[in-house]
């Protein structure tokens, strides 16, 4: 049998949900604008190796959740599983690091993975994302986590916490990757499969397994943050500086270290703390390694990026059954086949004047089409008979006063104006 239905993990966005994303991401555009970021558009899917390499091949992602094929050209692609590694790929194609640094980039769109069906996730799902590269000032991390809290904040949404952490580099991870591999082989067996198979690799996820993080020999794991380098260790104080000169309240979570590897430093989530198991509003953090793995020079880059779906969880019903209405400025109506067709060129001029305005074209009775007015919240309707044709004119119709009176085609912007 035939199905017709959408595939599991995707969704629809219905006209009457349309108002409130349209919103949120024209607030995002905004935000983004204000602090100097702009739009970078990639495509929706790459090379395999993108992901690969950027990733990395032990994340969940790039084992489980990826969707690849091979092109009709025996390439291996990836639809994009998230947006940091293609901005990356087209900062280092396109040459930017040439011109002014730090550069300073935004996205929105669609991003896949094939994760397990729950509340709050989905198989294809919508980030906004932001991406600073070139700069390793701390100032930097502390302006990309005050922007998302400044975004949360112009959306209306209070309930949430941020958790920062700092993971360190390759230098620190290293020291702390020994104690930790020591303190944690005694209980290895006990270990779920996914965190068997990246004991070795990157035994740091281990700590934040929603599986083995509560297990008390992860509990009391060493903590990466007493185990930083002294330069890691600067680098982490100055972005906590920051954010309290900035306002920006945050707890120190030493066990978040978020789910993919190209994290050094600072890692930092907002959580919403209304929402359920998938209560990551937005993640991200600093990556010094990425632009020179991807073939780059050896240049820093920060970021972070939120998933649309979460954030309208959390936006305030009230706004969104504002946001949801159907308004229109004008509504004609017009009786007979003479009135129709002159209401069509009183569309026209409407609409030519910035007038949103819409007519029947369903046949409805005069009175039904008076309810449709009401319906889609009309300022006015403009009632049209053979009257009106013979006379070039419509009766303009308050619809909060009730109030009729006559006017001439041409004074009509005028008095709508008004
Ligand atoms: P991420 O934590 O994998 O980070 O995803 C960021 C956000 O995307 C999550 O916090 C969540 O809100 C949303 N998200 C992720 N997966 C799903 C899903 N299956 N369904 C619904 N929402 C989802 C990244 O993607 C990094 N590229 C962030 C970043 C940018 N780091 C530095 N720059």
């Amino acid at each position: 049998m035939a199905d017709f239905s959408r595939p599991p993990g995707t969704m629809d966005v219905l006209p009457e949900k349309s108002g409130v994303w349209q919103w949120v991401e024209a607030k995002a555009r905004e935000v983004f604008d204000l602090y100097h970021y702009r739009e970078m558009r990639t495509p929706i899917f790459e090379h395999t190796e993108i992901f690969e390499r950027g990733v990395g091949d032990t994340t969940d992602i790039v084992q489980k959740e990826m969707y690849t094929f091979t092109d009709r050209g025996g390439r291996s692609l990836t639809l994009r599983p998230e947006g940091t590694a293609g901005v990356v790929r087209a900062f280092v194609e396109g040459k930017l690091y040439g011109g002014t640094l730090p550069g300073k980039y935004y996205y929105l769109g669609p991003m896949f993975r094939y994760e397990k069906k729950q509340a709050g996730r989905y198989r294809q799902f919508n980030q906004y994302g932001i991406e600073v590269i070139g700069s390793d000032d701390p100032r930097a991390d502390a302006e990309v986590i005050e922007l998302a809290d400044h975004f949360l904040k112009e959306l209306g949404i209070r309930h949430y916490r941020l958790e920062l952490n700092s993971v360190g580099c390759p230098t620190c991870r290293s020291d702390h990757k020994k104690l930790l591999l020591e303190h944690l082989t005694p209980i290895k067996n006990e270990l779920c499969t996914d965190c068997q198979s990246r004991f070795e690799k990157n035994p740091l996820r281990i700590l934040d397994c929603k599986i083995d993080g509560h297990h008390p020999q992860v509990l009391t794991a060493p903590k990466i943050t007493d185990h930083l380098c002294e330069d890691c260790s600067t680098h982490f104080d100055a972005v906590k500086g920051h954010l309290n000169a900035l306002g920006v309240a945050y707890v120190i979570t030493p066990t978040m270290v978020r789910g993919l590897d190209y994290y050094t430093r600072t890692a930092f989530e907002f959580i919403g703390t209304e929402l359920g198991a998938q209560s990551t509003i937005i993640g991200g953090g600093r990556y010094n390694g990425l632009i020179s793995m991807l073939g780059g020079p050896d240049l820093p880059g920060v970021g972070f990026a939120g998933g649309l779906e979460r954030l309208l969880l959390t936006v305030d019903e009230a706004r969104e059954q504002e946001l949801a209405a159907d308004r229109l400025d004008a509504f004609v109506i017009a009786m007979g086949d003479a009135a129709m067709d002159f209401s069509v060129k009183v569309l026209q001029l409407l609409r030519k004047n910035g007038i949103r305005a819409d007519m029947d074209y369903a046949g409805r009775a005069f009175k039904a089409q008076l309810k449709l007015a009401d319906r889609y919240h009309a300022k006015v309707a403009l009632i049209i008979g053979d009257d009106e044709v013979e006379k070039q004119s419509v009766t303009l119709r308050d619809t909060t006063s009730k109030e009729q009176q006559l006017v001439s085609i041409e004074e009509l912007i005028t008095a709508l104006q008004k």
